[in-house]
C-alpha cells in the first residue's frame, strides 16, 4: 500500500506570460530547478556521493569520472571494440523520482544503456543503492537539471528514447516557468533523439497532458501523439506516481511522439 500522494488542483492554468518568459529566458537558466548551478558552487559539495558510483554532477566532476562517463556514453562495454553504440541504444529518463521504472527497465533491457536525471540528490542516493544491489552496470544517474546538463554531454542524434513520466505540473502561476515542456525543451529533445527516436510522456494531470500535446504540435518536429508507441513500456515497472494512480483508479494519460524532420526551423 503506497502512502497517499498529493493530487494537486482540479484546474490546470496556463499563463501565456510565463510560457513566453520560459522561452525568452531559457538560455539564461530561468526555470532551472535550484537555479543556475554556476551560481551555487558551495551547495554542490554537500554530502558527496562516492566517486566510484555511477553518478555525476557536471559542475563538480573529476577528470577521471568524466572519462568513465564519456566511455559509457560512447557505448563502451567492458571488453568491447569498435562502434558498439548502435547496438546498445541509449535511453534517458528525466525526473525518475524513486527510480522504479529506470531500474526495472535497465534490468529487463540489459543490452541498452540508461541515463537518469533527478534533481533531488537523496532520491539519487536511493536509486544508486537499488542499481548497485541489482548489479546493474548499464545506468548512470545525475542530480543535475536535465535541461542544463544534457546539452553538455555530446549526445545529439544519439538517444533512442526519452522518458518523462509524471513531470511536475507546477500549479502556481509564478512557478509555471519551471515546467519542463516548452518549445526550447522540445528543441533539446529533438536534437538528442536519433531519427525516428521516441519521446514517451505520462501525466495524471489532464490539462498538462493537453498542454504537452499542444506544445509538441507547435514545435513541429514530432509526429502527433500515438499512445500505441508508448504501450510497450506498460510491461516495465510503473513509477511510484503511476502505481499510486493505478491503485486509486486515477486516470493518467500516456503519450508517444516520434521524432520527425522539421519542416522549418522555428524563430530563426
Ligand atoms: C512529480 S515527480 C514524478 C517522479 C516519478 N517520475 C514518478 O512518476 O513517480 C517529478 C520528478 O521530476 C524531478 N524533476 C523535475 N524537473 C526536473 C529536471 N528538470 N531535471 C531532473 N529532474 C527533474 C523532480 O525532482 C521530481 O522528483
Amino acid at each position: 500500500m503506497q502512502r497517499s500522494l498529493p493530487l494537486g488542483r482540479p484546474d490546470f492554468d496556463v499563463d501565456p506570460g510565463q510560457q513566453q518568459e520560459a522561452i525568452e529566458r531559457y538560455d539564461d537558466g530561468r526555470g532551472l530547478i535550484g537555479g543556475d548551478p554556476n551560481r551555487r558552487p558551495a551547495h554542490v559539495r554537500w554530502r558527496p556521493i562516492p566517486e566510484q558510483q555511477p553518478y555525476f554532477r557536471l559542475i563538480d566532476i573529476s577528470a577521471e569520472k568524466r572519462a568513465r562517463l564519456a566511455g559509457f556514453l560512447a557505448g563502451e562495454a567492458a571488453g568491447s571494440v569498435g562502434d558498439v553504440a548502435a547496438h546498445r541504444p541509449l535511453e534517458i529518463e528525466i525526473g525518475f523520482g524513486m527510480g522504479e521504472f529506470l531500474a526495472g527497465r535497465a534490468q529487463a533491457q540489459a543490452e541498452r544503456r540508461f541515463l537518469g536525471f533527478e534533481v533531488k540528490r537523496d532520491l539519487c542516493r536511493l536509486a544508486i543503492r537499488s542499481l548497485l544491489q541489482a548489479g546493474l552496470d548499464n545506468v548512470w544517474i545525475s542530480d543535475d537539471d536535465a535541461r542544463w546538463a544534457l546539452p553538455q554531454l555530446g549526445l545529439d542524434g544519439r538517444v533512442a528514447v526519452i522518458h518523462v513520466l509524471y513531470p511536475d505540473p507546477w500549479w502556481k502561476r509564478r512557478h509555471q516557468v519551471k515546467r519542463l515542456f516548452s518549445l526550447p525543451f522540445l528543441d533539446l529533445v529533438h536534437q538528442l533523439l536519433i531519427p525516428g527516436g521516441l519521446l514517451h510522456v505520462r501525466s495524471d494531470v489532464e490539462g498538462y497532458a493537453q498542454l504537452i500535446q499542444q506544445v509538441v504540435a507547435e514545435h513541429g518536429g514530432f509526429s502527433a501523439n500515438d499512445p500505441a508507441l508508448a504501450a510497450p513500456f506498460d510491461a516495465d515497472p510503473p513509477t511510484r506516481r503511476e502505481a499510486y494512480c493505478r491503485e486509486i483508479d486515477r486516470p493518467y494519460w500516456v503519450l508517444g511522439f516520434r521524432k520527425e524532420a522539421r519542416a522549418e526551423i522555428r524563430g530563426c
